[in-house]
């Protein structure tokens, strides 16, 4: 691994950081009722780049009033499917126009690789909000043939309705701030929802000016309200509202379960996508090559601060130390440094919380007995940097074996067969992702029915499509988002029988 210096602001998001900050509601920016600001910092440097609004439960009450009015009476709901799909259609456009500054916002405010976040983030979230506009027109109920046995000689005809389900709550993390925005509001938006969506106290750069764009598309006052604040405050006050009929949640599993407590009040419907600790498998019949870069890409995108990276690397015995040196190597030679900088291929974690976090697990992985062929450390040196990291003899009882990390380390283990692997890999609370490496595509197919996980990928790994759904088994959560899998999350299905 070596480091590269750390560079300053763009001077083209100067205006953008320095311009007063506020909250989205009702069509308006307007500062928290409490007046507060809190800051924003830069995680390759540990300073302070720029400030958000303090939103609380006082602004959730307006953009929950506003998101009502909205949808009950406002222009929302008696606009057609078509004109909906062309202003989400807009959305998309105007990412895709805005392209270089949104990704900057991303990097300076999550730290990660400017390329990547052009790449990646901004790119698949114009393409989400594209791929939901397409959806607006094509939500249909069905006809149904009933046959009634009580009602002899009886004559009906039934049918279905497909009904938004009303004001959602969408509470975000920080890990892609702009593309989570996109998954939680292209489905919304796309079936007819009105929204009061928080972003992660950590990021709320991309998600602010998301907003001023969602503005120029010509969205409706009210339809998208956007709260930059703290989860305990404004995540707790959007969780527990009465006027809210469905909240969707990304983040930790713990906190998804307060959600689920707090959803309990009025019953709201909830959609949870939390933590995982997805297992990567590589046989002894994979294209090594392949396989071990595959491998560190799975853990080290994003600074591993993603909830389907391939956390447990599960190895044959045969080529285990072939493949635990392979990608320690890669781990070795990564450029770490600030995104801005060009050869950086990994950033610095999200915040100090989040390395704190990650360095805790080091020590309590070195102190059980693992060993780190490649990292074990953070840097020393300002800003949120820790050194990819693979450790070997690593055991089921670990910490590191069993809880989410989410940071760049990957903890690695041999197995000795399929039935050993499979009991092994889902061993797990989680079921969000695997990965699977083998050229004998039989056992691929059998490994992918018999792993317990939301998506499982073949000779590849973290690969997303708005197309293609996305969510979890056991607790890495409730539902699925992308594809038209999302769109149920937000619909209501009403039947309708009419005797003839
Ligand atoms: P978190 O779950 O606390 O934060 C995620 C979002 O939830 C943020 O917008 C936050 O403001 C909000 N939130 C926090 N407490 C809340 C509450 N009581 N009510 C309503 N909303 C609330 O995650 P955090 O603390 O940033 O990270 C902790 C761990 O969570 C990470 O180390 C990682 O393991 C996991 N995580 C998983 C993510 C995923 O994509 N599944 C994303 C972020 C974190
Ligand atoms: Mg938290």
């Amino acid at each position: 691994m070596s480091t590269i210096t750390t560079s300053s602001v763009p001077e083209s998001l100067q205006s953008f950081l320095s311009s007063p900050k506020k909250l989205f509601i009702d069509g308006d920016w307007v500062a928290a009722r409490s007046g507060k600001c809190f800051d924003v910092f830069d995680p390759s440097t540990d300073q302070v780049i720029g400030q958000a609004a303090e939103g609380d439960a006082a602004d959730v009450e307006l953009a929950v009033a506003a998101a009502r009015k909205a949808f009950d009476s406002g222009p929302w709901s008696s606009m057609t499917a078509s004109q909906r799909s062309r202003l989400i259609w807009k959305v998309g456009d105007l990412i895709e126009q805005n392209a270089d500054e949104l990704a900057q916002l991303e990097t300076l405010d999550n730290g990660k690789p400017l390329a990547v976040a052009k790449a990646a983030d901004v790119a698949l979230a114009a393409d989400m909000f594209r791929y939901m506009a397409g959806w607006a027109t094509k939500i249909e109920g069905s006809t149904i043939p009933v046959n009634v046995p009580y009602v002899p000689g009886g004559e009906f005809h039934a049918f279905t309705l497909k009904e938004p389900v009303g004001v959602v709550g969408q509470i975000i993390p920080w890990n892609f701030p702009l593309l989570m925005a996109a998954w939680k509001l292209g489905p919304a938006l796309a079936t007819g929802c009105t929204i009061v969506l928080k972003p992660a106290e950590q990021t709320p750069l991309s998600a602010v000016r998301l907003g001023e764009l969602i503005q120029e598309a010509g969205v409706p006052d009210g339809v998208v309200n956007i709260i930059t604040g703290f989860g305990e405050t404004a995540g707790a006050a959007i969780a527990a509202h009465d006027q809210i009929d469905k909240v969707a949640f990304t983040g930790s599993t713990e906190v998804g379960k307060l959600i689920v407590k707090a959803a309990a009040g009025n019953l709201k419907k909830v959609t949870l996508e939390l933590g995982g600790k997805s297992p990567n498998v590589v046989y002894d019949d994979a294209d090594l090559d392949t396989a071990i870069a595959g491998a560190a890409d799975a853990i080290f995108f994003n600074q591993g601060q993603v909830c389907s990276a391939g956390s447990r690397l599960f190895v044959q015995q045969g080529i285990y130390d072939e493949v635990v040196a392979g990608v320690s190597e890669i781990a070795n030679n990564l450029k770490v440094g600030s995104g801005f900088d060009s050869e950086t291929q990994m950033g610095p974690l999200v915040s100090r919380e989040q390395l704190e976090r990650v360095r805790g697990y080091l020590k309590a992985g070195l102190a059980d007995g693992a060993e780190a062929t490649a990292g074990g450390a953070a840097l020393d040196q300002p800003g949120y940097f820790v050194q990819p990291t693979v450790l070997k003899n690593a055991s089921k009882s670990m910490s590191i074996v069993r809880e989410e990390i989410f940071g760049p380390v990957v903890a690695a283990m041999p197995f000795a067969n399929d039935a050993e692997l499979v009991s092994q890999a889902n061993d797990s609370s989680y079921g969000l992702a695997a990965g699977i490496w083998t050229r004998d595509i039989s056992k691929a197919h059998r490994l992918a029915k018999s792993v317990k996980a939301g998506t499982v990928w073949i000779n590849c790994y973290s690969i997303f499509d708005a197309a293609l759904p996305f969510g979890g088994y056991k607790q890495s959560g409730w539902g699925r988002e992308m594809g038209h899998a999302a769109l149920e999350n937000y619909l209501q299905t009403k039947s309708v029988c009419i005797s003839l």
